[in-house]
């Protein structure tokens, strides 16, 4: 397949080559038609939903494709051969999708709803909800597979979802901020702050679900 275009675009030290050759871009559009299937999938799931519930599970979806720079890093990173088939057999995301719950019990059931479907596979499964990261992370994540229909094949592409509540979200989005800061002062009061913050916002979700549990008893 591309084994030449990707190391040109090494050699080249940039993405520029790599973006442009022409089995590249098939090879990321085909990671594109991924997310659209996945994000399909969802914004049905959260319709049908908010028309029997009156509300919606899913706030918002972000979805975002690896780029070519992050792809090159990662491959190297894991001393992986650097081929297209070795990249799709060894990243699993370069399509990424991330839904954004209202409650922590809508990530569990948006999740068994899509996983369920019968042209979705589930290859793994990350619960950092239930078993939270030493630093205070918490997503539900998947690596799925799911068919994407061409002219003249039908492929199942791998991609990665992470769920989460909107306090998780907040958490990780600063978490992520921080962690490219390189001149904090006190790296270790700052991650113990973080954590602090991460119990909070479980705390915070915890009250919210059992809100909704006790108006929706009424
Ligand atoms: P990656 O090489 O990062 O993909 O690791 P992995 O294959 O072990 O995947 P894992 O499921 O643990 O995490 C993948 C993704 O989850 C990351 O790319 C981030 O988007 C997110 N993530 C995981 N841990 C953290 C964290 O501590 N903070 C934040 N902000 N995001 C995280
Ligand atoms: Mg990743």
């Amino acid at each position: 397949m591309g084994e030449i275009n990707i190391k040109d675009s090494i050699i080249n030290n940039g993405s520029e080559v790599f973006k442009e050759t022409k089995n590249y871009l098939k090879f990321m559009m085909k990671y594109r038609c991924a997310i659209m299937e996945v994000e399909t999938k969802l914004n049905v799931l959260n319709s049908e939903f908010s028309l029997n519930f009156n509300r919606n599970p899913i706030e918002y979806i972000k979805t975002r494709l690896k780029t070519p720079e992050s792809i090159v890093e990662k491959m190297k990173r894991r001393g992986f051969e650097l081929t297209l088939e070795s990249i799709e057999e060894n990243l699993f995301d370069i399509a990424g999708i991330r839904v954004i719950c209202s409650f922590e019990d809508d990530i569990y059931n948006v999740a068994n709803l899509l996983v369920n479907q019968d042209d979705i596979t589930l290859i793994r499964m990350k619960d950092y909800v239930k078993n939270p990261k030493e630093n205070g992370y918490r997503s539900l994540h998947l690596i799925i597979e799911v068919p994407i229909f061409l002219s003249n094949e039908k492929k199942y592409m791998k991609a990665e979802i992470q769920l989460r509540t909107i306090a998780m979200d907040f958490w990780a989005s600063l978490d992520h901020k921080l962690r490219y800061k390189q001149d904090l002062e006190n790296p270790d009061t700052i991650a113990g702050r973080l954590k602090e913050c991460a119990i909070l916002c479980m705390d915070l979700d915890k009250r919210m679900q059992d809100i909704r549990n006790q108006i929706e008893k009424k």
